[in-house]
């Protein structure tokens, strides 16, 4: 059985760029709060517990006088609300969060219903509906969009790590709904740079492999969009640590892909490669 490693995997770009500061925030000012998980990831968040980092899930719960935002990014009420606290805010958003964030606030200005293609209940898109000023909402159900009055002025965006794919296909959906109102539609493409291109480097990995080994966060969004991506193509399996892996799953496969969600440390991808060798008497 080989091995095969999907060329782009594991931490993303804004990842890597709010870990760095955090842990440099860490080192110098001692204990940390940082408003919500940094990561969806259990391993990532249990190592920062050891630096001193503290999770808060609400600005009423920090205690000290520096608060982090994760890379997912919040409204401007929380970070006026902050502000109103005296804390001082170390803002780690990912640069492409921050790009859809100001294409809501653009669309807001401009008297446009921000419509977003994302789950409700994920940090970035509620970020993202802050700054559509009250005038938004997100879903990721065509039946949903069946069921809602689109106001005439509409603006359309991805939250950043869909599957580039199913966003089109949502987005000829309201192109169809908005041309029969004859509406006004604006779609800008916020889908995050670095999570299509391992999409499609996982994809082309899932097209020639047995099975597929997706590591991640159980809770990781882009984690599951690539199970979701890799799924129609060939038999796949999310797992989060080495120990959720099972023998059976690779008797007489002949090709195993690797690949990783954007929050998934490379120690943890390591540590699946290395039992997958062990499994299998296979060189590392
Ligand atoms: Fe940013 Fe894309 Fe990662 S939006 S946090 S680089 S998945």
């Amino acid at each position: 059985m080989k091995v095969e490693r999907a060329p782009d995997l594991g931490f993303c770009f804004g990842v890597k760029r709010a870990l760095a500061t955090l842990e440099e925030v860490a080192r110098e000012k001692g204990g940390i709060e940082t408003l919500g998980a940094l990561v969806h990831n259990q391993q990532v968040m249990s190592r920062l517990e050891g630096l001193g980092v503290r999770v808060v899930k609400d600005i009423t719960e920090v205690t000290g006088n520096t608060v982090v935002i994760s890379s997912h990014g919040v409204g401007p009420q929380v970070l006026d609300a902050i502000k109103a606290r005296g804390i001082e805010v170390v803002d780690t958003t990912c640069p492409f969060v921050q790009r859809a964030q100001k294409a809501a606030h653009r669309l807001a200005e401009a008297g446009f219903f921000t419509l977003i293609y994302g789950d409700v209940n994920h940090p970035e898109v509620k970020g993202i509906l802050g700054w559509a000023e009250g005038r938004g909402m997100a879903t990721l159900s065509l039946a949903d969009l069946d069921r809602i009055e689109l106001p005439r002025h509409v603006g359309l965006l991805s939250q950043t790590t869909q599957v580039p794919a199913s966003f089109i296909k949502f987005a000829q959906a309201v192109i169809d709904k908005a041309l029969v109102k004859d509406a006004e539609l604006r779609i800008v493409d916020t889908v995050c740079h670095d999570i299509r291109r391992r999409q499609a480097a996982t994809l082309a990995l899932a097209e020639k492999a047995d099975l597929m080994l997706v590591i991640g966060g159980h809770h990781s969004a882009n984690t599951r969009h690539l199970v979701e991506l890799c799924r129609p193509v060939t038999e796949t399996h999310l797992v989060e640590t080495a120990g959720e892996l099972n023998p059976d799953w690779f008797e007489g496969k002949a090709l195993v892909g690797i690949t990783a969600g954007a929050s998934t440390a490379p120690q943890t991808i390591d540590e699946v490669a290395r039992s997958l060798a062990e499994l299998n008497q296979l060189p590392l």
